[in-house]
């Protein structure tokens, strides 16, 4: 028998020697015998799903339910196959060091052969914020932003949108797009306005065609490589925060509160989710960062939506029957009430499914391993949660064609697809005065044009479009408002603050608006205002004041007040921010279409009319909601 002290020294060499193993991974179930079933494509879904469940450790199970940020795991590749990851995304800007087609597929593709090399091949989800095009790709058609698509009243034209937008991401690797927003948004100070159909839930549920221009209209659509997986989002309320409520560093009203009962959350608020589930089979759904408050429940206990187990399991899951995935909003769970083990476990609990955690997924593994060993969370709803991530996988045919099938890269930034944006640009143009036919303009007019976004397709572009705010400047191939101009008419001055000479011109056209900006950066109040900048009132005094006919374009993601200096104009238009393919403007303007957009939001006389929507009592904008003067298009000149 060895000296006592001498087995003390055995026992503990024993143990580092275990510790120094690798983490033990509990023995493969008990189907690891029998031959894999679940690579079989012949075999229904389900049957997949259950016979890939069976095989796979909680260890496994849990690394599905994590998504990561590129930049996070780039440096180390090998997590995705360590940690059996179940998703990358690409945040807004987050580019591959060529941001070309080819760069952006060649990345996806290595971190895909990565996730391949795990135990079971389950293959990688990739997901990108493709809100208004494939927009962090350098090239890629940019659409007009959302609130602009809600203005042309056309389902149809979304759907185009879609299915275009679908086609280009895919075609660069990613199978998963965080879009669409299908918020309602109820107040013109929130810095995410333009992401909103509008304020009417009936007109964002008509829009919500674009999730079938996503995934298809069949089940099998997904799994071609036309289609990508889409998101409903942000699940609920986002657009109907309390200004003022929010926490969130410097926002007032993004990511804040929304006060309200339960009735008037399922009218407005819930009411999109209805269709986007039932009807389109929305694959994912992204709870949103928001907070719900029930008036009836005695305001003052504000729970946020990722910690709502009553909205994300109770309504939305089982009432509501959502049979895809539930994806966290960036880091969200991290604004729950407690340490992060509690975060985790009341996410966990309450339904979430995939968590989009960018610099922690390694930390969430081990964090919510341990919740289940600890029987905080039970390893039936983990089996749930990946069961949902699992079908998503394989209705997107990644089993059989895990990497980037890139026949459609030629169509990216093609004048095919530019001529559905540039229609859905002029279709979304909203005419809000015009007083002596000043439009449309003949081509002979002597036109002087003012305003800094007349040329500049990063302000027309706005946030969301190659980097995550957006930036001025010439950042993407397209056009602007002033070449479209410029290809309707010879003779165009153009002078950014109005300086030039207007002696001569018989048509001022000034174009005011915001600056670019994403998320609660844009909120009121956070820098930004819903009033004209010093540099617009001029541009509108000096132009308005010297020329005969005098037209303002609005180039900004909501309606700016010009209640003082309205009567100066002759003609109003809102432009919205029309993305790559400005010359859209200019087929409004010259009659080549006619004016057709209808305002989706309502239009305030002053900042602090907000929120007012269309229903409120003392119901006194501007422009109402609905509003929007219609011509006709000149007849074709030969
Ligand atoms: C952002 C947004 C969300 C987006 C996600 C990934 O914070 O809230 O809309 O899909 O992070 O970029």
């Amino acid at each position: 028998m060895p000296h006592p002290r001498r087995r003390a020294i055995a026992t503990l060499a024993a143990l580092a020697t275990v510790a120094a193993l690798p983490p033990i991974v509990a023995a493969p179930p008990a189907t690891a015998g029998t031959p894999a079933a679940y690579p079989d494509s012949r075999l229904p879904v389900r049957e997949r799903v259950d016979d890939l469940l069976g095989r796979m450790t909680l260890e496994e199970k849990i690394g599905q339910m994590a998504q990561a940020e590129r930049v996070a795991i780039d440096g180390d590749r090998d997590q995705i196959t360590k940690l059996g990851l179940g998703s990358v995304l690409s945040g807004g800007g987050s580019v591959p060091a060529s941001n070309t087609p080819k760069g952006w597929a060649d990345m996806v593709d290595a971190y895909q052969s990565k996730a391949l090399a795990t135990r079971l091949k389950i293959p990688l989800l990739y997901g990108v914020d493709s809100v208004h095009g494939h927009n962090n790709l350098i090239g890629a058609t940019i659409f007009p932003h959302n609130l602009a698509m809600g203005a042309t009243r056309d389902p149809g034209l979304v759907r185009e949108q879609q299915q275009i937008t679908a086609m280009e991401t895919r075609a660069t690797g990613p199978q998963w797009a965080f879009a669409p927003c299908v918020c309602v948004v109820r107040d013109l100070r929130w810095g995410r306005t333009y992401e909103s159909y509008g304020e009417e839930p009936g007109l964002v549920i008509q829009m919500e065609t674009g999730i079938e221009g996503f995934q298809g209209r069949r089940k099998s659509d997904l799994a071609r490589p036309r289609h990508v997986l889409a998101t409903a989002k942000h699940f609920a309320g986002d657009g109907d925060t309390k200004f003022g409520s929010s926490t969130t560093g410097t926002f007032t009203i993004d990511q804040g509160v929304t006060v309200t009962d339960r009735r008037t959350f399922g009218k407005i608020d819930l009411a999109p989710y209805v269709p986007a589930v039932r009807k389109y089979g929305v694959g994912s759904i992204m709870p949103s960062f928001s907070s719900v408050d029930w008036t009836e429940d005695g305001v003052g206990n504000p729970v946020k939506m990722s910690a709502s187990r009553e909205l994300l399991t109770d309504v939305l899951k089982r009432k509501i029957g959502f049979g895809g995935f539930l994806i966290s909003d960036w880091s969200a769970v991290h604004q729950i009430p407690g340490d992060y083990a509690t975060q985790v476990r009341t996410a966990v609990n309450a339904g979430m499914d995939m968590f989009m955690e960018p610099h922690t997924a390694p930390r969430f593994v081990r964090t919510l391993l341990a919740e289940v060993d600890a029987g905080r969370v039970k390893t039936s709803r983990i089996d749930d949660a990946v069961r949902r991530i699992l079908k998503a996988k394989f209705e997107l045919g990644l089993f059989e064609h895990p990497y980037t099938d890139r026949r459609y890269a030629g169509t990216i930034g093609s004048p095919r697809h530019r001529a559905v944006a540039r229609r859905a640009v002029a279709a979304s143009q909203v005419l809000l005065k015009n007083s002596g036919r000043a439009l449309p303009l003949e081509r002979n007019e002597k036109i002087y044009v003012a305003g800094v976004s007349a040329d500049d397709i990063g302000n027309q572009a706005g946030g969301w479009t190659v980097t995550w705010q957006g930036s001025s400047g010439d950042t993407i191939p397209g056009t602007t408002i002033l070449d479209g101009i410029r290809q309707n008419s010879s003779h165009v001055s153009y002078s950014p603050d109005a300086s030039a000479p207007m002696a001569g011109h018989d048509v001022g056209i000034v174009v005011i608006g915001e600056r670019p900006y994403a998320e609660g950066a844009g909120d009121v109040g956070n820098g930004h205002t819903l009033n004209l900048s010093a540099a617009d009132r001029a541009n509108i005094d000096r132009v308005c004041g010297a020329i005969r006919t005098c037209v303002v374009l609005d180039v900004a993601g909501r309606p700016q007040i010009v209640t003082d200096r309205l009567p100066a104009m002759d003609a109003l238009v809102m432009s919205w921010l029309p993305g790559s393919e400005g010359a859209g403007v200019a087929d409004v303007l010259f009659g080549k279409r006619p004016f057709t957009g209808r305002l989706p939001v309502t239009w305030p006389r002053s900042e602090d009319q907000e929120p007012t929507n269309i229903g409120d009592r003392d119901y006194d904008p501007l422009f109402p909601y609905g509003h929007g003067l219609r011509t006709h298009a000149r007849p074709r000149t030969r």
